[in-house]
């Protein structure tokens, strides 16, 4: 079991301040890790660094935006020594960039489409390029992209989130090879692919705004889901753990769904 434990290791995650990300925050500093969450959001980050414990800290970063990730790799630096692991957590998709009664996908416009494209491919991207270079400097280092079911087969409605997640899952099997081949056959890339949690960015396509109930889009997610729930943020820790830790040493470039079974079911 020792192979799973993260003492001593300094965990990074972008979009710390979010639903997902602030619970793998709380999971791994429960694991042993030091955790610096790093959002757009930087007084939320800084509120759950503070609830974390004083060896975890919360900083700004603009995860498309070289300068700002950056200055927050150096945050890191000075708060916490450096970074083992960098789990790329920020992302999701827009209202404005989902097909429905008053979107046709031939009226979505250009900004949306890059919005949601750009937030998921370059800001899982950037920040790999700057604490990549800081693990490669190390010799050292391990990176979490976050996929989505979308990656392995499209959903209806979200056409640029859907492609813009394919792409990073793309993105993890190219820079495992890369790095490793390159730089560190220790240095790893993996991602975890979830199914459907219930979050602020899906909320509205999934209940009703007026009445909390399953929206027919909701209905149909859980019909397909063989475990017949939504995941619960802690659903993903077991998995995101194994892939930072030492446990899975010789996994790299893989996409793990963490779904219920979406993705083995074929509907029928
Ligand atoms: N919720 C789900 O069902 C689900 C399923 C599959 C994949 N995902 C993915 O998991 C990740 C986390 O999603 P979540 O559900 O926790 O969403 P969330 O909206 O709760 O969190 C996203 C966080 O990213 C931050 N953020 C947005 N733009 C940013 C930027 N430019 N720079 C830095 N931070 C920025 C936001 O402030 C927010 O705190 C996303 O990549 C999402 O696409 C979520």
């Amino acid at each position: 079991m020792n192979a799973f434990d993260l003492k001593g290791k300094r965990i990074a995650i972008t979009g710390g301040a979010g639903v997902l990300g602030a619970s793998l925050a709380k999971g791994y500093a429960d694991a042993g890790a030091t955790v610096a969450l790093l959002d757009l959001a930087a007084d939320k980050a800084q509120e759950l660094a503070k609830d974390l414990g004083n060896d975890h800290i919360g900083a700004a970063i603009n995860v498309l935006d070289t300068d700002s990730i950056t200055s927050s790799l150096e945050a890191c630096i000075s708060g916490m020594g450096g970074v083992d692991i960098l789990v790329n957590g920020a992302g999701g998709n827009h209202p404005k960039a989902t097909t429905g009664p008053d979107m046709a996908f031939f009226d979505i416009p250009k900004e949306s489409l890059e919005f949601v494209s750009g937030l998921n491919l370059s800001g899982t991207i950037l920040p790999s390029q700057v604490f990549g270079r800081h693990m490669v400097e190390a010799k050292q280092g391990n990176i979490l992209n976050i996929s989505s079911m979308n990656a392995f087969r499209p959903l209806t409605r979200i056409p640029a989130y859907s492609a813009a997640k394919a792409a990073v899952s793309n993105f993890t099997q190219w820079l495992a090879v890369h790095i490793a081949q390159e730089y560190s056959p220790s240095i790893r890339v993996n991602a975890l692919a979830p199914g459907f949690f219930l979050t602020e960015q899906n909320r509205f396509l999934l209940t009703d705004k007026e009445t909390g109930e399953l929206t027919p889009r909701g209905s149909q997610i859980l019909g397909h889901t063989p475990q017949g729930r939504f995941g619960e943020p802690d659903d993903l820790l077991g998995t995101a753990i194994w892939l930072v830790s030492d446990a899975s040493k010789f996994v790299t470039g893989i996409v793990v769904p963490v779904d219920g079974g979406f993705s083995a079911y074929s509907g029928v």
